[in-house]
Parts: structure tokens; sequence; C-alpha cells
């Protein structure tokens, strides 16, 4: 994992927006973001508006093209449900082929945070043995989701196994997994949108935006 070079490490850093609290618009009653569709006043803050999301993803879509083309293609695995607006648009902004693939995953644990016990609900459909894979994920928190999951494609005998991930939250600092493409860095909040979701809702916003506190607590 050291073998990058220092131009590679600076890319990857310039790649990720760091996002902290300042930066979410917080919620008024006469522009709710969330009013439109279906969620007014379920929201605090909006924090990454679709117009930014999109902007990313392109970007995202081209680092990860640029370290990859020329190559088999690779094989993208998409983590169900949180991950499928992002690898959607992702795969769409590729300018390179890619193959899909879905699994589904369910982990142990609360509903706002994750126990790193996993169990597979949906596996992959076909073998990955050889194969450069990519695991495109919506977001990176404890990383303890991302970790099994990184070590299960290794044991199956993959090529290679990079990430993507759109959003990270300070947490993953503990993570063992080099995650080489970050689209967000966040502020450690519950957030909701453009996939994620809290208890199935919110994941049809095109935006990530804050869940308001009267929601979960
Ligand atoms: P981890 O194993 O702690 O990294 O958690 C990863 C999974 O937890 C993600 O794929 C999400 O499904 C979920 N998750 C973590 N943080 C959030 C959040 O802020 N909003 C919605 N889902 C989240
Ligand atoms: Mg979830």
């Amino acid at each position: 994992m050291s073998t990058d070079s220092a131009q590679a490490t600076e890319r990857r850093r310039t790649l990720t927006t760091v996002l902290s609290t300042a930066d979410a618009i917080p919620v008024t009653e006469g522009a709710d973001p969330g009013l439109a569709y279906g969620y007014a006043g379920e929201l605090k803050a909006m924090l990454i508006p679709a117009e930014m999301l999109q902007a990313k993803v392109s970007e995202l879509a081209r680092a990860v093209a640029d370290d990859h083309a020329g190559d088999q293609p690779p094989v993208l695995v998409c983590v169900l449900k949180g991950a499928v607006m992002f690898l959607t648009d992702f795969v769409r902004a590729l300018p390179i082929p890619a193959e899909l693939e879905f699994m589904a995953v369910s982990s142990y644990g609360s509903a706002t945070s994750s126990s790193g016990v996993v169990r597979i609900l949906k596996d992959l459909d076909r073998d990955i043995t050889g194969r450069r894979v990519i695991i495109v994920e919506d977001i990176i928190d404890s990383g303890l989701t991302l970790s099994w999951l990184h070590k299960n494609l290794a044991s199956r005998g993959a090529a290679s196994i990079d990430v993507v991930a759109l959003l990270r939250k300070p947490a993953a600092v503990t993570t063992d997994i080099d995650v080489k493409y970050v689209g967000f860095d966040i502020p450690p909040e519950f957030v909701v949108g453009y996939g994620l979701d809290y208890a199935e809702r919110y994941r049809d916003l095109p935006f990530v935006g804050l869940l308001a506190e009267h929601m979960y607590r």
C-alpha cells in the first residue's frame, strides 16, 4: 500500500472535499429542501446539494478511470442498498468499461451504528478470481463493514481491491483499509439522502442532508 508515488498520494488528497458542520445550510420553514420530496420538517440542514454530488461523482470516476485504463474491465462491487445511487451515477460517469456486481449484507447493530458482524444476504453472481475489484461504498463510518468486505473479497482471489467511497466520517481513521478514493470527509453527524437511509426513509433524496434530531432520538 505504500508503493504509491508521492504524486498519487497528493492527487488522492486533493480529490477529497472536507466539509465541516459550518458548511451545512440550516433548514428554515421557508426553505426546506425535504419539502418537495415529502419530508417536510424532517431535516435540519442541507450538507451536499445535488449539483455538488454530481460534480464529485464525475471527478471520482475520472480518477478511477485514470488508474484502471488499459486493464481488463474492473468489477464494481456495490453494496446494497445505500451505495445504489452513487453506483449508478458513478458508472455512467466512468469513461472506461466496467462490470457490475451487487452484494447485500446485514450488519448486526443498532439503526445508527454498526457492529462489524456481517451476514451475506445476497452474494456476487460471478467468480472474481484474478479480477480487479473496486468496492463502491456510500459511506465509511467505523469502517467495520468495509474491513469485513475487503477481507471477504480478498479471500476469493481478486487480483486487486480498491475502494471508492462517496463519504467518510471521522471515525474511519481507525480502519485498517486504505480507501483510495474518497469524495467528501464529513462531520460526525447522521446523514441521509442519495441512497442513505434512516429506517429505509430518505434514500430517494437527490442530495445529502442532516436528519433532524427529533426524527431519531
Ligand atoms: P460502518 O461499518 O460503521 O463503516 O458503517 C457503514 C454503514 O453504516 C454504511 O454503509 C451505512 O449503511 C451505515 N451508515 C453509517 N453512517 C451513516 C449515516 O450517517 N447515515 C446513514 N447510514 C449510515
Ligand atoms: Mg443503512
